[in-house]
């Protein structure tokens, strides 16, 4: 059911984009007075620029026309001054804007991750994993850079050239009007630059990303890529992909030298303007020498904010767009909740009663389950048996509420599940799905994940009773790390460590979807023999496949339509339930096992 929420390359109307730059705010909050100290030292640096062309003034108009030296004396100083101070600023800036906006940026990634463990697995259908890794790495440094750069840089910018402007038209008017006037498209090309780079460069992103698929995709399949003799296929598949990354590459080169041709040439026509008409001034007594020098000293200071106003303005309107995506996956609420006092209820020996539970996914027009009824006593077993497709996993995951049911209610002892604390309920209830997933961490970590306070005689338990033995074998024993970057294992090795996660610390509800379907029958019948020994204390549900683990159990269920539709002992079923058989006996087909003794023996007496 995975919806695609596609990156939209084109950036939306700013309006109502820049509502949500105020919902930055209280990330900022924290760091306002190195926000503070980074305007103040950009603004100070900028200010003591344009100081130096005034001071050159004085020396060209004051010493060097009088051909005074001890005048120069002083002048030579405050400019010294003026070098030491911005060093001195620019400095301040960098620190304090570094320090703010990467504190900012740790602290809504951390919020944002600590938000996505909140949410639902109904949340995680829906979404990509590559969705939420470009919300979490490409947006948030977005924003970083907005908040460290951009917002500080438009307002210290605008207000800089509205000083340099002001002063340019206090030394000469009209070449100050004719300079101020002919910076204007630069904004407006700035602007439009920034937009069209933005697609551009998403576009080269995006297409950087589907390569790298490529190339982890077929790394990860290249036995089945080698074994189906698709080599060619698949290395014609990228190059025309590698292609087609290397003309949006061009293409987004071109556009950067287009625009900095227009921003290197623009000045320089001005200037030419400028130094043309100051000429004249000079000559006609409008101007001294020392005028036009500072003026076209701060003419010069006045090109960089003057560029860079279309671009940051544009910057802002990414940034908005990246909030926006943020804030998307921020306002996702969690659903599944602790009661409202969060108190911790007082449980009985593990009474697992389904009462009418139905449940639809979200999105899905017809419910997936409906008037589920089934009651399992302290200690027993029950083998939920179904076609696939049929819901087993799906009433799995409702007892952990990993969903919760769309209608009836669950309960442990008479106690609704929903009216207990999300973590009580988590500690009763253990689990162990068909995919055994196994996280980078330790084989130790990895078994009491579920129970950190586990004592090495417990592991040891869970190990023995899962028949998890291998993992003393592995280098570095109970040490090896396991997982992604570690220990591959093999789907039955997997499994029994899943197996043996659940059932550490002897929980008093298991559930248990299907965890023994990737083992061989020798291990299997080894891990049926110690897990009936675990199953006889425990209330426990079993999905089952194979004749031989619906033998662990006391009685089974079987899911048919959506509904448990029978329920009894398992020969009491074969001999009367022809679904039932079909079911079971199917699954023995498909794995290659031959029936059991006993179970042609129930066949035989159900004819
Ligand atoms: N995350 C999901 N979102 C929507 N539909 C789902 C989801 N998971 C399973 N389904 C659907 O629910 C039905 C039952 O699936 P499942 O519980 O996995 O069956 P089983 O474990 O018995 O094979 C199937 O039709 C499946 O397509
Ligand atoms: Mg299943």
């Amino acid at each position: 059911m995975a919806k695609d929420l596609g990156v939209s390359p084109t950036i939306p109307e700013a309006g109502p984009r820049l509502a949500s730059l105020k919902r930055l705010w209280p990330y900022i909050r924290p760091y306002r007075g190195l926000v503070l100290l980074t305007v103040v030292g950009a603004l100070g640096a900028t200010l003591v620029q344009i100081a130096i062309p005034l001071i050159t003034q004085d020396v060209i108009d004051g010493p060097i026309a009088d051909r005074d030296k001890s005048g120069l004396i002083p002048l030579g100083l405050l400019a010294l001054a003026f070098g030491v101070a911005e060093a001195f600023l620019f400095f301040l800036r960098r620190w304090a804007m570094t320090k703010s906006s990467l504190a900012m940026e740790r602290d809504l990634r951390d919020h944002m991750y600590s938000h996505l463990l909140s949410l639902p697995v109904a949340f995680h259908d829906r979404w990509s994993s590559g969705q939420l890794l470009s919300r979490a790495s490409s947006d948030v440094s977005s924003i970083r850079r907005f908040v460290g750069f951009s917002a500080i840089f438009l307002v210290v910018n605008i207000v800089s050239c509205i000083v340099i402007m002001i002063l340019l038209i206090g030394i000469y008017w009209p070449l100050g009007i004719f300079s101020a006037v002919a910076a204007i498209p630069l904004i407006y090309v700035g602007v439009r630059f920034e937009r069209r780079y933005n697609v551009v460069s998403r576009q080269v992103q995006d297409q950087q990303g589907e390569a790298a698929t490529d190339v982890e995709e077929s790394v990860l399949g290249i036995r089945i890529i080698k074994a189906l003799g698709r080599r060619d296929l698949v290395f014609g598949r990228f190059d025309a992909k590698a292609v087609r990354l290397q003309g949006l590459e061009l293409g987004k080169i071109k556009l950067l030298a287009f625009i900095w041709a227009i921003f290197e040439l623009q000045p320089q026509l001005v200037l030419a303007g400028v130094l043309v008409g100051g000429s004249f001034a000079v000559a006609g007594g409008a101007m001294t020498l020392g005028t036009l020098v500072s003026f076209i000293a701060l003419f010069t200071v006045m090109v960089w904010p003057i560029l860079s106003i279309g671009w940051l303005l544009a910057s802002t309107l990414e940034a908005a767009t990246a909030a926006d995506r943020i804030f998307e996956l921020l306002d996702a609420e969690p659903t599944i909740l602790d009661p409202h006092d969060g108190r911790e209820q007082r449980l009985g020996p593990g009474r697992l009663r389904l009462e009418g539970v139905g449940f639809s996914y979200p999105d899905a027009s017809a419910p997936v389950l409906h008037d589920v009824d089934l009651e399992i006593t302290p200690g027993e077993t029950v083998a939920l048996v179904g076609a696939t497709g049929s819901g087993k996993t799906t009433l799995t995951a409702l007892v952990p509420r990993l969903y919760d049911v769309t209608a009836g209610r669950i309960t442990i002892d008479g106690v609704d599940i929903r009216e207990l604390p999300v973590s009580q309920l988590r500690s009763q209830v253990a689990t162990a799905f068909e995919d055994a997933t196994l996280f980078s961490m330790s084989a130790r970590e990895n078994l009491a994940l579920g129970r950190p306070d586990a004592t090495d005689a417990e592991v040891a338990e869970a190990i023995d009773i899962a028949q998890a033995a291998f993992v003393y074998d592995l280098p570095w024993g109970l040490d090896t790390r396991l997982g992604e970057q570690g220990m591959s294992l093999s789907g039955g090795q997997r499994q029994r460590l899943a197996l043996a996660r659940a059932v550490l610390g002897r929980p008093t509800v298991l559930v248990l979807d299907d965890p023994l379907s990737a083992l061989d029958v020798h291990t299997e019948s080894l891990v049926e023999e110690a897990l009936r020994r675990v199953l006889v204390g425990t209330t426990a549900l079993v999905v089952a496949h194979r004749p031989s683990t619906v033998l662990l159990a006391d009685r089974v269920a079987l899911l048919d339509g959506g509904t448990i539709t029978h329920m009894g002992l398992h020969s009491d079923l074969l001999a009367t339930v022809p679904a039932y058989r079909s079911i079971l006996s199917a699954e023995t087909d498909e794995d290659g096992v031959l029936p059991t003794a006993r179970q042609m023996q129930d066949e035989g007496a159900g004819r």
